[in-house]
This record gives C-alpha cells, sequence and structure tokens, in this order.
C-alpha cells in the first residue's frame, strides 16, 4: 500500500508537470518552492529508522516535515541510477554544551603542536588575526597542548611571553584532555597568594593548574557577554551541521541563558534543534520560578527537563563511589549533594512536571540518583508500578558510568534511562582500571551493551569530546578510540569488547533514543510522517563501511525541517 498512495498525493499536491519533472530529475526539485507546496527528495537509498517501512527511496516534505516516504516502483532503473546519496535521519547528540562548545571553537588550536617552539608559532599566527583577544575581558583561549611535545617538562606562565605582542596578555590554554589549564602571568596576578591547595587539584608548574586547582583561575575567567553568545551559537551551530547534527540536548542551561535560546529560536541562525536542560543559578535547587516548560511552534527549541549533579569526575577522582579508589586508597571521591537534598530535589521538579536528569559517574552517585528516582516514582505514582510511571516521567542519569551490579539491576527495572558518551569509555580507558580496579572495572564501569534494554541515550559532551557522532559510533562499536584505532594495550582488540554496541544500537543510540528522551518520539530521529524533515546525505551506506573509516564519515548534506544547512563544498 506504500506504493500507490504517495504518488496520489503528490500528483494532487504539485501537479502532473512537477512528477514529470521529479521523474526526469531523480534528485531534488527547485529550492525556491514556498513554504506550503511539497517538495519530493529521492535518493540511492534512505534508511528512516522507521518500523513502518525501513528502506525507502523517496519521501516528500510539506511543512517543514516529512509527508510521504515511498519506495519509488515507477520510475525507470535509467533514471534512478543516476539518483545518488544514502540518506538517514538527522543525527541527534544526546549531551553536549551548545556555548562552550562554539566557545571552543573561539580558540587557537594546539592540537598535535610537537614542540614549544610550534605552540608559540600557532599563538603568535592566531593572534595577528585575532587582535581583540587576549585582553581581561576577553582573554586567549587556546586547547591542545600537551607536556608530553615538550620533552615531558611542564610548560610555565614564562613561556608565553612570546615578544611584544603577548605581553600583558590574559591567556588561558587547556592541556588536550582538558584536565589541566595553563595560563599567563597577567592572568596569574589576578590569584590570591601563596596559592592554597585544593583537594583533588594540583600545581605541577607555575601557571599551570590540574583538576580541582583549575577551579582558583576560572573564578576569574571573564563570562562571555551576550554579543559574544550569539556569536558562540552561531558558529556552533554551523559545526554540528557539517558533522550532520540536526539536534542536541543541551546539558544544562542557566535561566538568562534559555532567554537568549527562546529568542534566537525563531532566526535563521538557530539551524540545530535545541533541548535543553534546566540548570539554576545555584546548583541542585528547584527554582520553577526562573523558567518554564515550553516547545517553540517551530520545534527548534524545547524545555522540559532539569540537570542535577551528584559528583564529579573519574580523571580527578571526583566521582563518588561506594568504596575507595584503587590508586587513592584515602579517597572515595565526593558528592556534591547529599542524598537527602538530591531526592527533594528530584521529587520537588518532578512534581512540576520536570524531567529529571542527573549527573551521575562513581558508582555512589549513581546509587543515589537512583534512590531520588525510585522515592519520586513511588510517590508520584501510588496506584501504578514506577516502571509504568517511569515510562511518563523518563528520568535520565547523564553518564552512568561506574554502577554497582545491584543498580544496573534495578536501573533496568525501573527504567532509568542512561545517557552515554561512548568517547568518554574510550578516553578514560587508559587510566579507568587503575583508578577503580580490575574487577570493579569489569563489573561496573562504562557499560553499554548490557543497558541496551534502557534504550541509552549517546552523546559526545562536546566540547570536553569532539562532537563528531561518528566517532562516537565507532567508540560506541569497536570500544577502540577514534584518535589512534587502539584500545588501551595497543591492540585492536577493544577495551571489554563485551560491551560493544553493533552500528545498529548506535545509530539508534543517535537518533530515535535521544528523541525519546527528550518526549520527541515520532518527531525526531526517524523518516516518517509527521516528523521534523531533518536528514542527512552521505556518499556510500554506514553498513557497508569498512569500521575503520567509519569515525571519519565526511557528510555531503544536512537538511534541518526541510532547508539544506549544510553541503559540503566541491
Ligand atoms: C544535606 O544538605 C542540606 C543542604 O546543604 C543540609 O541542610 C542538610 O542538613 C544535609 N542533610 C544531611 C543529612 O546531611
Ligand atoms: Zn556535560
Amino acid at each position: 500500500m506504500t506504493t500507490l498512495y504517495p504518488y496520489l498525493l503528490i500528483f494532487i499536491s504539485i501537479g502532473l508537470a512537477r512528477l514529470a519533472y521529479l521523474f526526469i530529475s531523480g534528485d531534488v526539485l527547485s529550492p525556491q518552492i514556498p513554504d506550503h507546496s511539497v517538495t519530493t527528495h529521492c535518493y540511492k537509498s534512505i534508511r528512516t529508522l522507521s518500523w513502518d517501512l525501513s528502506h525507502a527511496e523517496c519521501f516528500t516534505v510539506l511543512d517543514e516535515k516529512f509527508h510521504h516516504v515511498f519506495v519509488d516502483d515507477k520510475t525507470h532503473d535509467t533514471v534512478k541510477d543516476t539518483r545518488t546519496g544514502y540518506v538517514y535521519p538527522g543525527l541527534w547528540d544526546g549531551h553536549g554544551h551548545l556555548i562552550q562548545y562554539g566557545e571552543s571553537l573561539d580558540s587557537v588550536s594546539l592540537f598535535g603542536a610537537d614542540s614549544m617552539d610550534e605552540v608559540k608559532r600557532r599563538l603568535v599566527e592566531y593572534k595577528t588575526t585575532r587582535s581583540e583577544q587576549g585582553t581581561s575581558e576577553q582573554w586567549l583561549r587556546g586547547v591542545g597542548w600537551d607536556q608530553a611535545h615538550f620533552d615531558g617538562k611542564w610548560p610555565t606562565s614564562s613561556d608565553l611571553e612570546i615578544g611584544e605582542n603577548f605581553k600583558d596578555l590574559y591567556a588561558m590554554l587547556d592541556r588536550v584532555d582538558v584536565h589541566c589549564i595553563w595560563v599567563s602571568d597577567k592572568v596569574l596576578e589576578l590569584l590570591p597568594l601563596p596559592l592554597p591547595d585544593v583537594p583533588g587539584g594540583e600545581i605541577p608548574a607555575k601557571g599551570v593548574f590540574c583538576d580541582n586547582a583549575m577551579d582558583l583561575v576560572l573564578e576569574h575567567y571573564p563570562k562571555p557577554n551576550k554579543a559574544r553568545k550569539l556569536q558562540f551559537v552561531k558558529n556552533a551551530m554551523a559545526e554540528l551541521n557539517k558533522l550532520g547534527i540536526v539536534g542536541i540536548h543541551d546539558a544544562g542551561v542557566v535561566p538568562k541563558d534559555l532567554k537568549i535560546y527562546e529568542k534566537l529560536s525563531s532566526g535563521d541562525h538557530w539551524s540545530v534543534r535545541v533541548n535543553a536542560m534546566i540548570e539554576c543559578d545555584f546548583r541542585n535547587t528547584f527554582c520553577p520560578e526562573a523558567v518554564e516548560k515550553l516547545s517553540t511552534p517551530n520545534g527548534k527549541f524545547h524545555v522540559s527537563s532539569v540537570k542535577l549533579f551528584a559528583d564529579g569526575a573519574l580523571g580527578s577522582w571526583g566521582s563518588a563511589m561506594i568504596e575507595p579508589y584503587s590508586d587513592k586508597p584515602s579517597s572515595s571521591g565526593s558528592l556534591l549533594v547529599n542524598a537527602t537534598t538530591l531526592s527533594k530535589v528530584t521529587n520537588e521538579w518532578a512534581l512540576a512536571g520536570y524531567q529529571v536528569n542527573i549527573h551521575a559517574i562513581g558508582d555512589l552517585a549513581n546509587r543515589l540518583a537512583i534512590d531520588a528516582f525510585e522515592a519520586a516514582l513511588k510517590s508520584l505514582c501510588p496506584h501504578t508500578t514506577p516502571h509504568e510511571c517511569q515510562t511518563q516521567h523518563r528520568f535520565r542519569i547523564e553518564h552512568a558510568q561506574i554502577i554497582h551490579p545491584d543498580d544496573q539491576r534495578r536501573m533496568l527495572e525501573l527504567g532509568i534511562i542512561p545517557s552515554i558518551q561512548p568517547t568518554h569509555a574510550t578516553s578514560d580507558m587508559g587510566y579507568a582500571e587503575s583508578r577503580l580496579g580490575q574487577q570493579r572495572t569489569k563489573d561496573e564501569a562504562y557499560r553499554m551493551r548490557s543497558l541496551l534494554p534502557l534504550h541509552p541515550i549517546l552523546g559526545s559532551d562536546f566540547p570536553v569530546e569532539p562532537a563528531s557522532i561518528f566517532e562516537g559510533i565507532y567508540a560506541a562499536i569497536t570500544r577502540r578510540s577514534p584518535r589512534t584505532g587502539l584500545d588501551p594495550s595497543g591492540d585492536k582488540t577493544g577495551w571489554y569488547p563485551e560491551e560493544t554496541l553493533t552500528l545498529e544500537q548506535a545509530l539508534q543510540g543517535f537518533t530515535f533514543n535521544p528523541a525519546y528522551g527528550a518526549f520527541l518520539e515520532g518527531k525526531a530521529g526517524v523518516i516518517k510522517m509527521g516528523a521534523y524533515a531533518d536528514w542527512i546525505v552521505l556518499d556510500e551506506p554506514l553498513e557497508s563501511m569498512d569500521p575503520e573509516s567509519l569515525r571519519n564519515v565526511a557528510v555531503r548534506e544536512t537538511w534541518v525541517g526541510g532547508k539544506r544547512v549544510f553541503r559540503r563544498p566541491g
């Protein structure tokens, strides 16, 4: 029945002449058609990720949504042979940070700089084109240095005294893993002396601050003003579109920025759909008066969830563990909030109708998040099972990195959604086992396949990791670093390969699952009638690619709401 019906509709809505044209051109009709007309798009093949019709060849778009999706068995094969491109639903990143990503794009890249001289050369070159950077209001930013390239010697603030141009310059450069920053003398002058000891932090050289010690500097970092934020959003969205990304979950947006987003979301540059998680000005509080649930009529901006924070990160021993760290027996990390408050705030937001998403890395943090969700589900729905209640509330755990086996079972029972970053696993795999010990790593850490029944939402946490979803897919299906292609032993076995996902499962994690996790199922992450007309065009089908080349896929076109927002040059 999928064959005749769409043809009738095209016939009625665009007329016979157009229909004839479609069959001849085989590709995209004129992009100049006004809003309420139907456009038809045909490709070599279309993966819809829909259960109705999994593979199609054409679809029509009406009012920024997919209209009819169909297999074209009327057109001559010779015409079909001229069609190009393999289509997938537009990709979603389930956890990223939009403004910070835009900010990271506005910085000098020090990745791969293999000597101090090279670092200096890049800084000088960057400063020549960006003369406005380096003032007290707008520090010069960079990212990607690694002291391994400086003969293992830490850099110092004096290394940033590179001639006249760099005198009195405010500069802050992130280490390749963003766990240390290297700052200039001018920034150091802002700090109190003597510098205090910071638990979980280190100052390995004059001007270098690692992990929690970074807070000493970040406290003085000038927050970008509104004009710069607008620029960050614009640049970030353009870059995300290049990567085939049509939607993101912004994992923590303060009320002031939600207002900015709402305004921007009706404009031309807003080319990525955003599902924003509210972050109150004071973390882990209830601030309903400052925000509102909303979905803009154009479907480009949604607010229905809140972000809470249970703990910190594993790298800096900041994640809250049930048992002490294996490589630091004096510590089991720390909670950012106690169990009572976490449960109370979760319940308050849930009662007010919001989805609650808790950042939890360590197994203690994950346990308390599940406790809070379970209690909330029981009080919200006294007459149904917590699992049924969860299908309405869709509570999520952001990162869900280290989870005790008992709690994995509880998550599965309750249906708590894990929001996972496959590249965090491959970035952390080098040190995770020393932090956690072998048994705990094996039983608890960076599960993916074990959590599959929960339809994990996948993401990158950009700018902490590269925003490329293809790197995320690669990490998920190989459990190897997308940068090196290797696991921690330098092999190709993959790190705990029993936790790999299939390509299909990874794709679901970047399409359907984030749609469900944002209450947008049927509207996003799928090509079917009524869904947002968001799609990407690739040169080859992902399924037939060598997994090694998956990490470097270059998207040919990205479409959002029936509009092409990116086309690869050349
Ligand atoms: C939990 O934290 C809150 C807020 O900081 C505090 O008022 C309360 O006493 C703490 N409760 C417990 C049991 O420590
Ligand atoms: Zn994050």
